[in-house]
């Protein structure tokens, strides 16, 4: 299968790949956060493509993406009354929001759990993408299972290539993280991954919110299934380095000086100059390093480095989930410096 990109820009492609949802097919959609794998949600036969395309697996459920806030309704047997507060505070936009399925969805896309995890996201494409195939759309990340999440759509078509019949390109997704994935079924709301909103944001709204420990050790029954696997991994050996950005920085620069081929993920203003040091954003520009995290993932990864050591941002606000991100990639691989 030949896989065409169509540009978001033109309305004769949203129609293409609604048609193409609709009946059953597999289409990458741009997204706020990152571009997503979708299927028609209540097509569970067009649901099990995306777990095959992506080598994803079954345990690990799928994320509903509407239109319209109102569409919960169709889906969820009980709304709790923080939906109404967070809904009209941050959608369209990245966050999803966990809470007690009716049913209707198929088993295949909440792989089997009592809770459905919906989101409205916030990009023009997509949202008429969702109106004109009048259906749900069920999308992960759409990245080969454990590589990291595409923010280009020359990303998807590195992975996906071949796979399926089209991207729908709608530019550089501007959060460039996965969504805050929060639990609201349940007293207090818990925040089982962190994402583009922060806890800070939350709790000011909310009161008490939880998180769900982020460490990746093997965990039997994680409340978020997704975060047991190892994710957003450069195929090289990876290092999350722990520590002030001038003592993390010298750490590389003695690496880079004893292994010749060993790569790593800095801070601009950090920054030692060498071939095989990517950079991604400045050491105070959070929102800068998270658009540009994933790519530089995938620009390390083409350097084919015997091994990576990575810059962490202090993990507040945005910078909880760009860490969370690095030591995932890093399988909790973390030296303190
Ligand atoms: O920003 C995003 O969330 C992107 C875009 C495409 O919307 N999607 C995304 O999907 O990151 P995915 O499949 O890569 O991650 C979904 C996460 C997984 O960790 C999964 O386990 C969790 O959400 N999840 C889905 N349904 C759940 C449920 N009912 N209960 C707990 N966790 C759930
Ligand atoms: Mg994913």
């Amino acid at each position: 299968m030949e896989t065409i990109i169509l540009s978001a820009d033109n309305p004769h492609n949203i129609e293409i790949c609604a048609e193409s949802i609709a009946s059953g097919d597999l289409v990458a959609i741009p997204t706020e956060t990152v571009y997503g794998l979708a299927a028609n949600a209540c097509d569970a036969s067009a649901v099990s493509k995306i777990f095959q395309t992506k080598g994803r697996q079954p345990d690990n459920p799928l994320i509903v993406h509407i239109a319209e806030p109102a569409q919960v309704e169709r889906f969820v047997s009980d709304i709790p009354e923080t939906f109404k507060t967070l809904s009209e505070k941050f959608w369209p936009g990245p966050l999803t929001l966990i809470m007690k399925s009716n049913g209707s969805i198929p088993d295949n896309v909440t792989a089997g759990l009592t809770t459905v995890a919906i989101r409205m996201p916030n990009h023009p494409a997509t949202l008429a993408l969702i109106h004109k195939s009048n259906c749900p759309i069920a999308a992960p990340s759409a990245n080969l299972s454990g590589s990291p999440s595409p923010t280009r759509a020359i990303h998807v078509k590195h992975d996906l290539d071949g796979k399926i019949p089209y991207i729908l390109d709608g530019g550089d997704c501007h959060v460039g993280l996965e969504s805050t994935v929060l639990d609201i079924s349940e007293y207090p709301p818990r925040i089982l991954r962190p994402g583009g909103v922060t806890h800070d944001e939350l709790t000011v709204l909310l009161g008490t919110v939880a998180i769900e420990n982020d460490s990746t050790s093997a965990i039997d029954k994680p409340r978020s299934p997704g975060m047991k696997y190892r994710h957003y991994a450069p195929k090289a050996p990876m290092f999350a380095l722990a520590g002030a950005p001038d003592a993390t920085a010298c750490y590389i620069k003695s690496q880079i000086d004893t292994d010749p081929r060993a790569a790593a993920l800095m801070f601009d203003d950090y920054a030692i100059d060498h071939t095989h040091v990517v950079t991604f954003g400045a050491h105070h520009d959070l929102c800068v390093q998270a658009a540009n995290l994933f790519d530089a993932l995938r620009q390390l990864d083409a350097l084919s480095p015997s091994q990576i050591f990575a810059q962490m941002p202090p993990a507040t606000g945005l910078g909880y989930a760009i860490t969370n991100r690095i030591k995932k990639a890093s399988g909790n691989h973390i030296i303190e410096c």
